[in-house]
C-alpha cells in the first residue's frame, strides 16, 4: 500500500516506520522542517528501542521517506493517517486545531479518492467533524472515507507493540475502506475489530482511562497496606492470579504521568459531562493520583524534618522506563517540589537528562553522568522511575558515599529486607 503519514512524533513515526518494515511504501509528512531535515539526513529526534535501526533499514531500501509538503504526501498515497498532537486546554477539553489544520491540507491537496484515518486520540464524535471539514474544503470535490484507527502503542515499547499489537480498531462507516486497512494490517497477524467510528474513537479514551483506573486503585490499596502492615506486592500477585483482573499495570508507584493517562482522563471527564454523564469515578482515579505524590513526600518530609540545604539524589527523570520522555513525569514533579522546598539535586537517568533540563531550573540541580555516582555527598536517595538498570546499583558503595544511609523508592525497585541489612532507612510504596 502508499501510504502517508502526518505528524512525525511517537505514535506517527513508529507508525510510519512499521509498516514500511512490512513492505509498504511510506511517506512521513511533518510540518516541521527542521525535524524532516533531521530525519531525511539519518537523526532520530526520540529515543525509542529498535527505532532508529529499523528507519535507517527502511530508508536505505526505499520505503520509508520523510517531507515537509502534506501535498506530496497526500499526492503519493491512497491512505493517510493523521497522527498529529491532541494537547490538553487549560479547561480539560482537547485542542483539535492541529487535526483540523490537517483535514483542511489534505482536503486542499485531494485529487481522487482517499482513505483518511484518525490516528491521534481524539473525543467522540472527531471523525463527523473531520469529514465535513475535508469536505468543505475539498476543492476537487472528490470522494474520500474518513475512518478511525486507534493506537495502543506504549512509549518505550512502541515498535514491539506495534509489530506484534493485541488488537487492531477499525472505526468506519462504510465497507469500502476496510478492505484496504485489512491489506495494511495483514502483516501484523492481530485481531481486527470492524466497528463505528464513534466506538473506535470511545475505546482509546475507555482504555487508557482504565489503565489509570487500575494503577490507582493499587496506589489507594497500598495506603491501605502501609497502614495495616500487609505488602502491596503480595495482594497485587494474590488479585493478579485472577484471569478476569491481571497481574499487569498493578505496580504500586508515585502516580502515573506521561503525555496519555493525565490528559485521556481529563479528556474523558470532559466528554463525559458535555455529553451529560458526571463520571465521577474518573475524579477519584485522578485524586488518588495527586495525593500519592503528596504521600510520597509526605514520606521524604517526615524521615528528612528540613529539606533546606539538604542534598537528595535522584535516580530517574523520565515519565517511566525505557524512553526520554519528561512530560508530565511524577519523577520531574518530585524534583521541582524538593527543590521549592529548599533541597540541591544531583539527578542521573539513562536518556532523560537533556530533555529535564528543559523543565528544570538552572540553580540547585547537579547532572550526573553515571548512576555510580549520584549518591555521593547525599542525604538521601530517591527512585522516581523504574529503570531495571537502577537495580544493578551498588548500595554498599552508595551508602559510603553518603551523609545519611536513606533511600525512598517510589518504584518497588529495590527488596525491602535486602535494604535495611545494608543498613539503609528504606521506604518504599505500600510495603
Ligand atoms: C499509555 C497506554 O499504556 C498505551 O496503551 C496507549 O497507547 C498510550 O498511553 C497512548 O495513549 O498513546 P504510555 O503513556 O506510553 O502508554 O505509558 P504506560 O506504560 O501506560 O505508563 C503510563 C504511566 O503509568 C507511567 O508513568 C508508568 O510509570 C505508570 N504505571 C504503569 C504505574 O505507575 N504502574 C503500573 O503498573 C503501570
Amino acid at each position: 500500500m502508499n501510504i502517508a503519514i502526518i505528524g512525525t512524533g511517537y505514535v506517527g513515526l513508529v507508525t510510519g516506520t512499521c509498516f514500511s518494515e512490512v513492505g509498504h511504501n511510506v511517506v512521513c509528512v511533518d510540518c516541521d522542517e527542521s525535524k524532516v531535515k533531521l530525519l531525511q539526513g539519518g537523526g532520530i529526534p526520540i529515543y525509542e528501542p529498535g527505532l532508529e535501526e529499523m528507519v535507517k533499514r527502511n530508508v536505505a531500501e526505499g520505503r520509508l521517506s520523510f517531507t515537509a509538503s502534506t501535498a506530496e504526501g497526500v499526492g503519493k498515497s491512497d491512505v493517510i493517517f493523521i497522527a498529529v498532537p491532541t494537547p490538553p486546554l487549560e479547561d480539560g477539553s482537547v485542542d483539535l486545531s492541529f487535526i483540523e489544520r490537517v483535514a483542511r491540507d489534505i482536503a486542499g491537496a485531494m485529487t481522487s479518492y482517499k482513505i483518511v484515518v484518525d490516528k491521534s486520540t481524539v473525543p467522540v464524535k472527531t471523525g463527523e467533524k473531520v469529514a465535513e471539514t475535508i469536505k468543505r474544503y475539498c476543492k476537487a470535490d472528490c470522494e474520500f472515507d474518513v475512518i478511525s484507527n486507534p493506537e495502543f502503542l506504549r512509549e518505550g515499547f512502541a515498535v514491539e507493540d506495534l509489530m506484534k499489537p493485541d488488537r487492531i480498531v477499525i472505526g468506519s462507516a462504510s465497507e469500502r475502506p476496510n478492505e484496504a486497512m485489512r491489506e495494511i494490517y495483514e502483516p501484523f497477524n492481530a485481531p481486527i475489530i470492524f466497528t463505528d467510528i464513534n466506538s473506535a474513537e470511545l475505546i482509546k479514551h475507555a482504555a487508557n482511562s482504565f489503565l489509570a483506573m487500575k494503577i490507582s486503585y493499587i496506589n489507594a490499596v497500598a495506603a491501605i497496606c502501609e497502614a495495616s502492615g500487609a505488602n502491596v506486592e503480595e495482594v497485587a500477585n494474590g488479585i493478579g492470579m485472577d484471569e478476569r483482573i491481571g497481574r499487569r499495570f498493578l505496580n504500586a508507584s508515585l502516580g502515573f504521568g506521561g503525555s496519555c493517562f493525565p490528559k485521556d482522563l481529563s479528556a474523558f471527564i470532559r466528554i463525559s459531562d458535555d455529553l451529560g454523564y458526571d463520571f465521577g469515578l474518573l475524579k477519584e482515579v485522578q485524586k488518588i493520583n495527586a495525593g500519592q505524590m503528596d504521600r510520597f513526600l509526605k514520606k521524604i518530609t517526615e524521615t528528612l524534618w528540613i529539606l533546606k540545604d539538604k542534598t537528595i539524589g535522584v535516580l530517574g527523570l523520565a515519565f517511566k522506563q525505557n524512553t526520554d520522555d519528561v512530560r508530565m513525569s511524577p519523577a520531574i514533579e518530585i524534583c521541582q517540589r524538593l527543590l521549592k522546598e529548599g533541597a540541591s539535586l544531583r539527578v542521573y537517568d539513562p536518556k532523560a537528562m537533556e530533555k529535564a533540563r528543559e523543565l528544570l531550573p538552572a540553580e540547585g540541580v547537579t547532572y550526573v553522568d553515571d548512576m555510580d555516582s549520584v549518591a555521593d555527598g547525599c542525604d538521601a536517595l530517591v527512585v522516581a522511575t523504574e529503570w531495571p538498570q537502577f537495580k544493578e546499583l551498588d548500595l554498599a558503595k552508595a551508602k559510603e558515599g553518603m551523609t545519611s544511609p536513606i533511600l525512598f523508592d517510589g518504584r518497588n525497585l529495590f527488596d525491602p529486607s535486602e535494604l535495611e541489612q545494608l543498613g539503609f532507612t528504606y521506604k518504599s510504596i505500600g510495603r
